[in-house]
């Protein structure tokens, strides 16, 4: 079964939340496999699992916070291996504009690898309200019907 990694990081919860939004939106799609973790938790083999990696983090002085950087960084032994997969991004930030500083630089991190980012991402204000909860589940969704398609292409 096709598998969608949601991997990110969360100080206060913020981003915890929009995970598990773009999680249950994924898992209204029959036929898909959703899988949430800690990037703290995740190795470069559940990278390789995945069909599409979903990557989130708090904005961070503009940009993604730490360990989301350290799980990239180290997923340079398996450069080159991620290519072709579905990808997505999401960050919690006090800003719009600090956010989608943040966001490019996710987008950035999952291009360099080949992957194929959906959509714009999505971003939340601090703790995301109801629209923003929405807003991840439709981008959870929607990445999910991609993953579909494209792994039945392949069949
Ligand atoms: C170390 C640190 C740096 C931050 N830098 C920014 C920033 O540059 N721009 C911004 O808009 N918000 C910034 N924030 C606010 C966080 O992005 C915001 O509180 C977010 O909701 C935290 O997400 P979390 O609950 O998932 O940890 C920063 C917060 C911390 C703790």
């Amino acid at each position: 079964m096709p598998k969608v990694l949601v991997v990110y990081y969360s100080k206060t919860g913020h981003t915890a939340m929009m995970a598990e939004a773009i999680a249950a939106g994924a898992r209204e799609v029959k036929g898909i496999e959703v899988i949430v973790k800690r990037c703290e938790e995740t190795s470069n083999a559940d990278l390789l699992n995945a069909d599409a990696i979903v990557l989130g983090s708090p904005t961070y002085f503009r940009l993604p916070a730490w360990p989301v950087k350290k799980l990239i960084d180290e997923s340079i032994d398996v450069y080159g291996k991620l290519r072709g997969k579905l990808g997505g991004v999401f960050t919690s930030t006090a800003t719009r504009s600090d956010g989608e500083i943040c966001l490019k630089g996710l987008r950035d991190m999952l291009e360099e690898h080949g992957i194929r980012v959906v959509g714009e991402g999505v971003l939340a204000i601090r703790t995301p309200n109801k629209k923003a909860l929405e807003s991840c589940k439709e981008y959870g969704r929607r990445i999910a019907e991609e993953v579909l398609k494209t792994s039945s292409i392949k069949c």
